[in-house]
């Protein structure tokens, strides 16, 4: 790898940097059962709230020296100048030169042009989705629409479906959404086989409108509503598309009237708050949605105005900052004790690991420390039941956050207390952990001979201190998600100005695009393949063997 010019000062031999890592090292000398005994504050002095959602991330391995380091290291990265920048619309995606204005999505209405569009086309969703629930939009045998199914993949299809999954209590009656978005023609094939024609709508949704998945799947769509009798004009009835291509999408077939605007200032995975979301718009209806983007509002302007001793994201991103680079950590689980929940770490996936996943600073240098990391996880209790043995009793230290909604809409009460319980418990247990004499005593207990419990208790023994964060809010409700899903945003936002790095771009995802289409050539032609490493060749022949 060779870097497109030297680095100056890598950033990880800085004083505030180099602090960091001594803050680190003490801070490994210690454990978290400790740092509580020593504070009786503790859990009050380390949380705190912001647009309805509260945080408590006592249970980290950090006092308040070590929290004034790592601001110091935000101070260093000019995280205040930053934030101005990105809210004022500066091109923060440098390489591509746009700004990276999602936050615009959600806010009320302004003189700024981009916002008199944006609500232009609020207001353009509004009717539409008016139309689809009044029955006055009307299939080709002039039936009203019952099913919508969103094409389209990565920010144009995670956001989307995340939402509709977590706001399932919300959803209209009359209206069921289905996401495609592998181009494994099973995936559209199988959510087919339970629609019919006549009262199904696609909403073709991507921003360039040249995605290869979202393009076969909306061909095959394309195919399968023609063979169920409609005409080339009756077509428009059933696909609508969104996208900043407007060109491309009426060039596929879809009337540029049903055609719904995105711009070069969204990047794709901070797109749900767009156009992108009117399939979630269709699936919850307009006043959700707006109840949506008003609680990622009320997080931007959390974020844009708080201190960073008192900021949400900031705290999040310097947390996982300090593990990443202060412990060696490579990994972050998300958990979330929210069945609904459970499609936010692949969301989050692709919003931190796209964002981060980079070697190369803005600047052109090569980074000088690890960048982005692993992000993973599903909905609780399920984890506890494969994966958690791993965070109590493996070798590697995996931060995790907790996310809890404190009541649910189910009248089962006890189950959600179960939950609830379940939750506290686990950060609980990976905190205090259990030591080899309360092992020892557990099995006595249970009356083994001494000769068992010696041959077990080392078994039995949790290191604890493993850190977590907890966040909490009153309920899931659309305002709740907004807010979660742009704390995250904006945490994804920091991390990156602490390394430097362009969280806007992804051009790593180009290369295996790009090979994709020489080895499809390969794959129909009639010819053994030779053209490639001989482990592709192998593969490719092997498929050709079979075809
Ligand atoms: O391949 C990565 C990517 O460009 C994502 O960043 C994006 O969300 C996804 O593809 C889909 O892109 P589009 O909305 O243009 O189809």
């Amino acid at each position: 790898m060779s870097a497109a010019s030297a680095v100056v000062v890598p950033m990880n031999q800085s004083p505030t940097w180099q602090a960091m890592l001594s803050a680190a090292q003490r801070l490994q000398g210690t454990t978290l059962n400790q740092l509580f005994q020593q504070d009786a504050t503790r859990a009050a002095r380390y949380q705190m709230s912001a647009a309805g959602l509260t945080l408590d991330y006592s249970k980290n391995l950090l006092d308040d020296a070590a929290k004034e380091v790592l601001l110091q290291l935000a101070t260093q990265a000019q995280l205040t100048t930053a934030i101005a920048a990105l809210f004022r619309g500066d091109q923060v995606n440098n390489t591509e030169k746009r700004p990276a204005l999602h936050m615009l999505l959600r806010a009320p209405q302004s003189n700024d042009e981009r916002s008199q569009t944006v609500h232009a086309t609020l207001a353009r969703l509004e009717q539409f989705v008016a139309r689809v629930h009044g029955g006055t939009w009307q299939g080709f045998q002039g039936q009203r629409i019952t099913n919508v199914v969103n094409i389209g993949i990565g920010g144009s299809d995670l956001g989307p479906a995340m939402v509709y999954a977590a706001l399932t209590p919300y959803h209209v009656a009359g209206v069921r959404c289905h996401f495609v978005s592998n181009v494994d023609p099973l995936h559209l094939e199988q959510t087919l086989q339970q629609l019919r024609p006549a009262t199904t709508l696609f909403v073709v949704a991507s921003k360039t409108f040249t995605t290869l998945e979202t393009m076969q799947n909306a061909k095959a769509a394309r195919q399968w509503a023609l063979a169920a009798g409609m005409s080339p004009a009756q077509l428009a009835q059933h696909f609508v598309g969104v996208s900043a291509n407007v060109a491309k999408a009426s060039e596929f077939g879809i009337d540029p009237a049903n055609i719904f605007p995105m711009w070069d200032w969204v990047g794709g995975r901070y797109s749900l708050w767009s156009a992108i979301g009117l399939t979630v718009a269709l699936g919850i209806g307009m006043p959700a949605f707006r109840a949506l983007l008003s609680g990622a509002h009320a997080m931007d302007e959390h974020f844009q105005h708080s201190p960073l001793a008192h900021n949400m994201p900031v705290l999040l991103a310097l947390l996982t900052h300090w593990y990443y680079h202060g412990f060696g950590a490579q990994t972050h689980a998300l958990l979330p004790y929210v069945q609904n929940l459970h499609l936010f770490p692949a969301f989050l996936q692709q919003l931190d690991m796209e964002s981060l996943g980079k070697s190369v600073a803005s600047n052109g240098t090569l980074l000088t420390t690890e960048s982005g990391g692993i992000i993973w996880g599903s909905a609780g209790t399920n984890g506890q039941h494969s994966f958690h043995q791993l965070l109590h009793q493996g070798t590697r230290l995996i931060p995790a956050d907790f996310i809890a909604a404190l009541t649910s809409s189910s009248t089962n009460k006890e189950s959600h207390l179960h939950l609830l319980a379940n939750c506290f418990a686990q950060s609980q247990a990976l905190m205090v952990g259990k030591s080899l004499a309360e092992a020892e005593q557990e099995l006595h207990k249970q009356g083994l001979s001494e000769a068992e419990v010696q041959r077990l208790a080392a078994h039995k023994v949790c290191p604890g201190n493993r850190p977590t964060n907890t966040l909490t809010m009153p309920a899931l409700t659309p305002q709740a998600l907004g807010a979660l899903t742009a704390l995250y945003e904006h945490k994804v936002f920091v991390q990156s100005v602490l390394l430097g790095l362009n969280a806007f771009d992804q051009w790593g995802v180009e290369l295996g695009k790009v090979l994709s289409t020489g080895v499809y050539q390969a794959l129909t032609s009639v010819d053994a393949c030779t053209a490639f490493d001989t482990s592709t060749n192998a593969l490719i022949n092997q498929a050709k063997a079979l075809a």
